[in-house]
């Protein structure tokens, strides 16, 4: 079996929605100080709380630029209680699945939504629990190498 599946390689190969959004609602980077990989999402929110437009940049392995690619593909159009669900695992999924030493590089993209998300609610002084935004990145938890 390959290593990676189709739609990895698409993913990586064809990225959707890379860029940048100017005056974006909402903004989220996360680097994984182990590979040094960087992944920064931006989003535009309307007044419903609909994600209308999301944009990433992802300085790093071939893994997280399809995770990113995907995971923006997942949440856009999506209320942005439903961006806050997603998961890595629900990306992987998507992606037809990662190598597990490649699992880490999705976690990156469901760090990025979730901060981008909290700089979002920040910004308008949407309450929150805190509680369901995780601390920034540790990466003792998911690197293993
Ligand atoms: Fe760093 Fe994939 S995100 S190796």
């Amino acid at each position: 079996m390959a290593l990676y599946s189709e739609k990895v390689m698409d993913h990586f190969r064809n990225p959707r929605n890379v860029g940048v959004i100017e005056n974006a609602d909402g903004v989220g980077e996360v680097g994984n100080p182990v590979c040094g990989d960087i992944m920064k999402i931006y989003l535009k929110i309307n007044a419903d709380q609909i994600i209308e437009e999301v944009k990433f940049e992802t300085f790093g392995c071939g893994s997280a630029i399809a995770s990113s690619s995907m995971a923006t593909e997942l949440i856009k159009g999506q209320p942005v209680s439903e961006a806050l669900k997603l998961t890595n695992k629900a990306v992987t999924e998507a992606l037809d699945g990662l190598p597990a030493h490649k699992i880490h590089c999705s976690v990156l993209a469901e760090e990025a939504i979730k901060k981008a998300v909290k700089d979002y609610y920040d910004k308008n002084n949407i309450e929150y629990d805190p509680a369901i935004f995780p601390d920034d990145h540790d990466c003792e938890h998911c690197c293993g190498g």
